[in-house]
């Protein structure tokens, strides 16, 4: 794709909010920086227009809730045209975390996340979602 070439000009605080997400996200300069802003605003407009989505839920929950993983499986076959893969890992003697490929629109996909987050013994959900064009 060709590369084209602008100047820009930000206020100073904003350009040191920049020059943070460079730093923190350890991007090789600010072009890359502008270049994943401008691609996930783009994803987030395409997730409110309910665009077809691929991602990924990772939970955390605890392994001695003994309905619990029954009930994530329940949820999971519930949209079960959502989800692509699930691997659970034991993650030690009392945490298990599942990481639930998904793919669907983007409406279903967080509503999925939320019921699973909501279940009594998840001790943390996620759900990260990307466009897929
Ligand atoms: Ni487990």
């Amino acid at each position: 794709m060709n590369l084209k070439r602008f100047g820009v000009s930000l206020e100073e605080d904003l350009l040191a909010t920049l020059d943070e997400i460079v730093k923190s996200e350890r991007f090789p300069n600010r072009s890359q920086a502008i270049r994943f802003l401008v691609r996930q605003y783009e994803s987030r407009k395409k997730w409110e227009a309910n665009a077809d989505v691929a991602g990924a839920i990772v939970l955390v929950y605890d392994h001695h809730k003994r309905s619990l993983s029954s009930q994530t499986t329940s949820l999971q076959h519930e949209y079960h045209c959502l989800v692509l893969a699930v691997q659970h890992i034991h993650l030690n003697e009392h945490n298990c975390i599942e990481i639930i490929a998904v793919r669907g629109r983007a409406d279903r996909l967080i509503k999925l996340a939320d019921k699973l987050k909501a279940l009594k013994g998840v001790k943390s959900g996620q759900l990260m979602m990307t466009a897929m064009d």
